[in-house]
């Protein structure tokens, strides 16, 4: 018997898409990346998952598990073979328990990251991921890249927000990790292997979440600097006077937000004249478990003293829930509005805090002198070290001449990245198309405990086989 009748006879004909009902998983978010697959799989129930695997790996067919499909890194799609089967969580979206007394909730991995924050909210709490992917990617997919976006620095990326998991092994079978402790030393992590593995290692199916206090008010402000350095020096300002209250702290470059405007004309700038061109912009977040006066004082306070300083040339502090979120799409409208102006060489890296304005300047330079006339696209996560440091077509250059030159781009940018002591991935993990590059900058002995911790854990390799490391 072959794998597709088999498949269907476990899952019912519905749950099994070919043809055009496959297409949409086949191609990445960015459009870099199309695949082909046997089929695209939709089971209900982690048992259905594990029936799967076992399945497949009776025939030996490589497995891509699936969850939104916004894999900023081609993660999620398959080869170009049409040997794998594409494995899509999405009929696991059950909020399976809250528990606020622990300040736990378990969710299956299929959940929208969005109806994971309104169910926390419901109930009263705080589940405090947040990105701008957040109403289409999944909670299995943030946990299997390690997600970060706008809230790390308060709150960590989603390893700190993950308690216990459920998986499903490359052979098939379940572990039960649905545990909601703060403390287990009890061996190895098993947890944290699966989370930021992308789909390499096992299928998660569910995981218990940590949850917080609601804040009682937020203060939100757009600043306009004059360089990265100034924001460098606010952020430091802005930590020491809100400790943990801080919890965003974005950096855009202004020909950025920019874009963002001209695509799309309803959103604007909430500055008007000189502070409407500036340089850069940052986006800071203040959430305070007390007062909404207490937070305005603490705000004001601090930006106030940031403009006398001479670090901020101008500040427009939100004074509606409306306008703090109106500042927040235009910082979240950033992705699209790369893409739509074309094709881009993105870095998503990490690189001390301290270092981050030396890294710019210095890489912008290089990068200018090898591809003259190159565009930076620069903006991110500031308060974590985090910059998507992109680079646009020259106006001169077609988007395939930039694509060509992609892997030099890759190697200069990157070199930089290890030079200053950073990472080459911040938060999107590698998927494939860091594959390549990341065997350039980890260690010979870190590539190989990775090898075998893949060999041990799926020795036939199917788990998204050509993900993170060689096939
Ligand atoms: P997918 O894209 O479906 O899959 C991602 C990887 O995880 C793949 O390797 C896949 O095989 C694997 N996988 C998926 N589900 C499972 C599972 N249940 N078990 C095992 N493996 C699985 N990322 C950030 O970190 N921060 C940001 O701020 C951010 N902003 C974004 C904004 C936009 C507009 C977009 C399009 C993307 C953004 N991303 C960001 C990237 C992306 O949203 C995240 O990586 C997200 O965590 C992926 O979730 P997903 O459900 O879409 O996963
Ligand atoms: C972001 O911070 O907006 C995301 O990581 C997406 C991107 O880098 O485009
Ligand atoms: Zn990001």
């Amino acid at each position: 018997m072959n794998l597709l009748p088999e498949l269907e006879k476990l899952l019912g004909a519905a749950q099994v898409l070919t043809g055009e009902a496959a297409a949409p998983f086949l191609v990445d978010w960015r459009g870099r990346y199309k695949g082909q697959a046997l089929a695209v799989v939709r089971p209900g129930s982690t048992e259905e998952v594990a029936a799967v695997v076992r399945l497949c790996a009776k025939h030996q067919v490589p497995i891509v598990p699936s969850g939104g499909n916004t894999s900023m890194c081609g993660g999620a799609t398959p080869d170009e073979t049409g040997r794998a089967l594409v494995l899509s969580l999405a009929r696991l979206n059950r909020v399976r328990s809250v528990d606020t007394d622990n300040d736990t909730m378990t969710v299956e991995a299929g959940c929208i990251l969005q109806a994971v924050q309104t169910a926390a909210r419901e109930a009263g709490r705080l589940f405090p991921l947040s990105l701008a992917a957040e109403g289409s990617c999944t909670i299995g997919g943030n946990l299997s890249t390690n997600a970060g976006g706008t809230q790390v620095l308060r709150y960590g990326n989603t390893r700190e927000l993950a308690l216990g998991l459920e998986v499903v092994t490359a052979e098939g079978e379940i572990w039960h990790g649905l545990r909601g402790l703060r403390k287990d030393n009890t061996g190895y992590d098993l947890r944290d292997l699966f989370i930021g593995s992308e789909g390499t290692l096992g299928i998660i199916t569910a995981a218990t979440l940590k949850l917080y206090p609601l804040p009682v008010a937020q203060c939100t402000a757009m600043l306009a600097l004059n360089s990265l350095e100034d924001a460098t020096a606010v952020l430091s300002r802005a930590r020491a006077g809100f400790g943990a209250s801080l919890t965003g702290f974005e950096v855009m470059m202004g020909t950025v937000l920019e874009a963002v405007v001209k695509l799309f004309p309803q959103q604007r700038l909430p500055f008007e004249g000189a502070s409407a061109k500036s340089p850069w912009y940052a986006l800071l977040e203040l959430s305070d478990s007390e007062s909404a006066e207490h937070a305005q004082g603490r705000f004001e306070a601090v930006l106030g003293a940031a403009i006398e300083d001479g670090l901020v040339t101008d500040a427009a502090i939100a004074e509606s829930i409306a306008q703090s979120r109106a500042m927040w799409h235009l910082r979240e409208s950033i992705p699209l509005a790369e893409a739509g102006l074309g094709k881009s060489v993105k870095h998503d890296v990490s690189i001390p805090i301290s270092l981050i304005s030396t890294f710019v300047k210095t890489t912008n330079a290089a990068l200018q002198v090898k591809f003259p006339g190159i565009q930076h696209i620069v903006f991110g996560h500031l308060g974590d070290g985090n910059l998507h440091y992109n680079v646009a077509r020259a106006l001169d250059q077609t988007e395939e001449q930039l694509l060509a030159q992609q892997y030099d781009v890759y190697q200069l940018v990157h070199d930089s990245v290890h030079a200053h002591g950073g990472s080459i991935s911040a938060e999107h993990g590698v998927g494939q198309l860091k594959r390549d590059e990341l065997t350039r900058y980890k260690s010979a002995l870190e590539l190989t405990l990775m090898k075998q911790i893949k060999q041990a854990l799926d020795p036939q390799g199917i788990m998204n086989p050509g993900k993170v490391l060689q096939a």
